[in-house]
């Protein structure tokens, strides 16, 4: 991937204590440029899953610790079965630890009681899944509409502006039927956004377009990171897609192999495959 390096996490997976972490803004030390510091927002503890099995265990996850700046894209890499779903489900409040803690915001969400973790997810959290998930006899901006509460005119504005920001405005009123493989993947960008949820996971958002249409789709995912500043977690089994991340994780066996920051993010018209 050329442009990575070793990073700063110094192989725990922790980054390093930032003083006045909470400020950001640039300035210089001893003359030289430092790069604006991030917030951390998600924050993995020593964390574990397991999940028992009959008789055995699964462990899932191993002790991972990790910290997710806000504003990062991280993309997350690692073979069938490394865990990198049940990291994702672990952020998204659809799953919880068996140990460690996991914070968000600085919200500890090990601890939310069932009620509390609906509506973290609800207010928190966008998903998009490799299967788009859309419902079929719903148009594109019912299936956004979908994902608000009460869709009130003002809320059925915020639905068309998320379409607008995947560019299908014009598709609105179609069917997924009537969609593409990657219009209806931007159909479920768009319910996903709607809400302005500060984190994105995405698990496979490519896996099922082909090469031009997943880099579209890659586009858009860039292009609301960069303008609304969202928090995006991507997991993919294609690591050309790592070069448009800010750092990417290597899972291997439920821990975290190798941490690495990209330099210079790659935009991802530029990613081939
Ligand atoms: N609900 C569950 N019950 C039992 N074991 C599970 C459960 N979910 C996941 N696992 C196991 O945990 C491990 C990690 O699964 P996970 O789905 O996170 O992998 P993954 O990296 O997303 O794989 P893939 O690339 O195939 O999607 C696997 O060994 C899997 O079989
Ligand atoms: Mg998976």
């Amino acid at each position: 991937m050329g442009e990575t390096e070793a990073a700063r996490d110094g192989g725990d997976g922790m980054r390093d204590p930032r003083p006045g972490e909470a400020e950001a803004g640039g300035g210089t030390v001893h003359g030289m440029a430092v790069k604006p510091q991030q917030r951390d927002l998600i924050v993995f503890e020593e964390v574990s899953k397991v999940y028992p099995m009959g008789e055995v265990e699964v462990v899932a996850l191993r002790d991972v610790n990790l910290a997710i700046g806000e504003g990062e894209f991280i993309v997350i890499l690692g073979p069938s079965g490394s865990g990198k779903t049940t990291l994702l489900n672990l952020v998204g409040g659809m799953d919880t630890v068996t140990s460690g803690r996991l914070t968000v915001n600085g919200r500890d969400i090990s601890r939310l009681d069932t009620r509390g973790l609906t509506e973290y997810r609800r207010t928190q959290i966008g998903f998009i899944f490799q299967f788009f998930n859309l419902i079929p006899t719903l148009t594109a901006l019912e299936n956004v509409e979908f994902a608000l509460d009460l869709v009130s005119e003002n809320e059925r504005g915020k639905a068309r502006e998320a379409l607008e920001m995947v560019g299908l405005a014009e598709r609105a009123d179609h069917f997924p039927s009537q969609l593409s493989g990657g219009e209806q993947q931007r159909v479920a960008i768009a319910r996903a956004i709607c809400k302005s949820p500060p984190i994105l996971l995405c698990d496979e958002p490519t896996g099922e377009l082909d090469y031009e249409t997943g880099k579209t789709v890659l586009g858009v995912m860039q292009r609301i990171n960069r303008e609304k500043g969202q928090t995006i977690i991507l997991v993919t089994h294609n690591s050309a897609i790592a070069e448009m991340a800010n750092r990417t994780v290597r899972l291997h066996s439920g821990e975290v192999a190798e941490i690495l920051e990209v330099k210079n993010p790659r935009d991802a018209e530029e990613l081939v495959w």
